[in-house]
C-alpha cells in the first residue's frame, strides 16, 4: 500500500462552478478512486482560491462583503461535487484563519531568507488571469484568455527572486525529480525557463482582500502566492503525513496555470527548503460547441443541469471520453447527448440487459467461478486467467490516459456485443446446442463483471448498478431513453 495526495486547482470562487472546473475534479476523482479501489491511501484536496481582486470586483458586483459572497458560493461548489459524485478528502478554503496563518510565516521565512526585494513595478494587470502580461502577450491589446484590456498598474511591491532559480528548476525537471507532462506542455515550460526568468510579485499594494503582507500593512500576498501555498497548508490543517517525504503526487490543472505549479511552485518550495512535488501534469482546455466558453456567448455549462438531465456517470463519462487528456478539445451539450444514447444505452446498456434477460430466458445459470475467453479461432474456451482489457486500462490510468482507459473498455462493451451478435444465443437455444449457448452467455456475463469492475473509477453508480444485476440476475435499464433532443 502507498500514500497518494492527488490536487485539483482551488478554484475562484467568483461564480459558480462550470463544466470546466468539473473537468478536472472528475478527473482528480477517477484517479483517486482508481489507486483507493488498489488498496492505496488517498488523500483527495479540492477547494476554492477566496482572495484577490477577482473576488473582491465580483463581491461588489453582487452588492456583498467579500467574505459574506465567498461563503454564499461555498455551497454551491460543495453541493455541485457531491452531485458529480466527487469523493474529496478535504476541501480547503483560503480564507481558512489557519491557512492564512501559515502563509504569512512561510513569506516572512522568504524574507528572512533573503528572497524578496522591494521594487517599483510599472505593469499591464488582466484581473481575470490575477497576473501582469507582458505587451507580447497581449492580442489587440486585449488578454488573449479574457479578451479584455489590461490594468497599467505602478506600484511598489515586493518581489521574489524567482530569476535565481532557473538552472535549479530545470535540472529537478530534466531529472523528472518534478515530472512534468505532456511532454509538449514539458517542452514549452523548459524553453521558457531557458529563455531566463524574471522575479516576480508577491505582493499587491492596491488589493485588500487578501492577506496582509508580513511586516507591512500596506499590502497583501498576492493571491498566486496564498493559493499555491495552499497545496502545503492543507498538509498542516489536515494532518497529511505523506508531506513529510513528498508534498503531492500530483498536481493536476489545464495548461493555463501550468506555469505556475511547474516554476513558480517549486522554486518557492526550494526557497523554503521544502520537498518538491513529484508531478505536475496539464490536461488541454476545451471550448463548447467550438467557442470559449463565456457568459457573454452564453455557452457556459453548468454542471448540476446537466447532472439533472444525464446523471452524474454519463458525464463523467462523456467528459472524460470526448478527447484525449492532456490534448485541447471541444464538448457540448449535444455531444453528451450522443454519448449517452449511443455508448451508454445502446452498447453498454444494451449489452447488460440482453445478457441478463437471455440468462434468464434460457435457464442459464451464470457460472462465477470458472471463466471464459474467445480465441483467435473464435471458439469459446474456458480461461486461466484475467481478461486481456484489463492490462492495457491499468497502464492507461496510471499513464494518466483516461480517454485511452475508457476506449479500452469500450473494446471489450463492443466485442461482447458483437460476440453475442455473432454466436446468436436465440438460435443457439433453438437448435439445443446447449454447452455452445451457456458458454456464450458465460463469457458475456464474465466479460460484464469485469467491465463493471473497469468502470467503477469512472462511473461509481454505474458499476455498483451492474454488479448488483449480475448479482441478483435482474435486468434493469441503465440509461433510459431520454426524452430530451438534443442538447
Ligand atoms: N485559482 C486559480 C488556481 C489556483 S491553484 C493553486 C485558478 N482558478 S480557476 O477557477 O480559473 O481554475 C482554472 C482551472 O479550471 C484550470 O486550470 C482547469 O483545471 C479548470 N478549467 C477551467 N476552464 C476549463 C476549460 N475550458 N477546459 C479545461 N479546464 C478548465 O486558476
Amino acid at each position: 500500500m502507498s500514500k497518494k495526495f492527488i490536487t485539483t486547482p482551488i478554484y475562484y470562487i467568483n461564480d459558480i462552478p462550470h463544466i470546466g472546473h468539473a473537468y478536472t475534479t472528475i478527473a482528480a476523482d477517477v484517479l483517486a478512486r482508481y489507486y483507493k479501489s488498489k488498496g492505496d491511501e488517498v488523500f483527495f484536496l479540492t477547494g476554492t482560491d477566496e482572495h484577490g481582486a477577482k473576488i473582491a470586483e465580483a463581491a461588489k458586483k453582487a452588492g456583498k462583503e467579500p467574505k459574506e459572497f465567498v461563503d454564499s458560493l461555498i455551497p454551491v461548489f460543495k453541493s455541485a461535487w457531491k452531485n458529480l459524485n466527487i469523493e474529496y478528502s478535504e476541501f480547503f478554503r483560503t480564507t481558512d484563519l489557519k491557512h492564512e496563518k501559515i502563509v504569512q510565516e512561510l513569506v516572512l521565512e522568504l524574507v528572512e531568507k533573503g528572497f524578496v526585494e522591494k521594487k517599483k513595478y510599472d505593469g499591464l494587470y488582466c484581473i481575470g488571469c490575477e497576473k501582469y502580461l507582458k505587451p507580447s502577450e497581449l492580442v489587440d491589446g486585449k488578454c488573449p484568455d479574457h479578451k479584455t484590456q489590461p490594468v497599467e498598474q505602478s506600484e511598489e511591491n515586493y518581489f521574489f527572486k524567482l530569476s535565481e532559480f532557473g538552472d535549479k528548476i530545470l535540472e529537478k525537471i530534466n531529472s523528472d525529480e518534478i515530472e512534468i507532462g505532456p511532454d509538449s506542455r514539458k517542452n514549452e515550460v523548459v524553453g521558457k525557463i531557458k529563455s531566463g526568468l524574471e522575479d516576480v510579485s508577491i505582493s499587491r499594494a492596491g488589493v485588500e482582500w487578501g492577506i496582509k503582507f508580513p511586516g507591512d500593512d500596506s499590502q497583501t500576498i498576492y493571491v498566486w502566492v496564498d493559493a499555491l501555498l495552499n497545496y502545503y497548508t492543507a498538509t498542516k490543517i489536515f494532518g497529511i503525513e505523506a508531506w513529510e517525504s513528498h508534498p503531492a503526487d500530483l498536481h493536476l490543472m489545464a495548461k493555463d496555470i501550468l506555469w505556475f505549479h511547474a516554476v513558480i511552485w517549486p522554486a518557492m518550495l526550494l526557497a523554503l527548503e521544502l520537498p518538491l512535488p513529484k508531478k505536475v501534469f496539464a490536461h488541454g482546455f476545451f471550448t463548447v460547441g467550438g467557442q470559449k466558453m463565456s457568459k457573454t456567448i452564453g455557452n457556459v455549462l453548468d454542471p448540476n443541469k446537466l447532472v439533472d438531465k444525464y446523471g452524474a456517470d454519463a458525464i463523467r463519462y462523456a467528459v472524460l471520453r470526448e478527447f484525449p487528456f492532456g490534448e485541447d478539445g471541444d464538448i457540448s451539450e449535444e455531444k453528451i447527448a450522443n454519448r449517452y444514447k449511443n455508448d451508454l444505452g445502446n452498447e453498454l446498456g444494451n449489452l447488460l440487459q440482453r445478457t441478463i434477460s437471455m440468462i434468464n430466458k434460457y435457464g442459464v445459470t451464470p457460472d462465477r467461478k470458472r471463466s471464459y475467453f474467445l480465441s483467435d479461432e473464435g471458439e469459446i474456451e474456458e480461461a486461466d486467467d484475467e481478461p486481456t482489457a484489463e492490462l492495457l486500462y491499468d497502464d492507461h490510468i496510471k499513464n494518466l490516459q483516461l480517454e485511452m482507459a475508457l476506449q479500452s473498455i469500450w473494446k471489450l462493451v463492443r466485442e461482447t456485443n458483437v460476440l453475442i451478435d455473432e454466436k446468436k444465443p436465440w438460435n443457439l437455444a433453438k437448435e439445443e446446442k446447449k454447452l455452445e449457448l451457456e458458454r456464450v452467455l458465460n463469457l458475456a456475463f464474465y466479460r460484464l463483471c469485469s467491465i463493471a469492475n473497469l468502470l467503477f473509477p469512472f462511473m461509481p453508480e454505474t458499476s455498483e448498478k451492474m454488479k448488483k444485476q449480475l448479482e441478483m440476475l435482474e435486468p434493469e435499464v441503465l440509461f433510459p431513453r431520454l426524452d430530451i433532443g438534443n442538447g
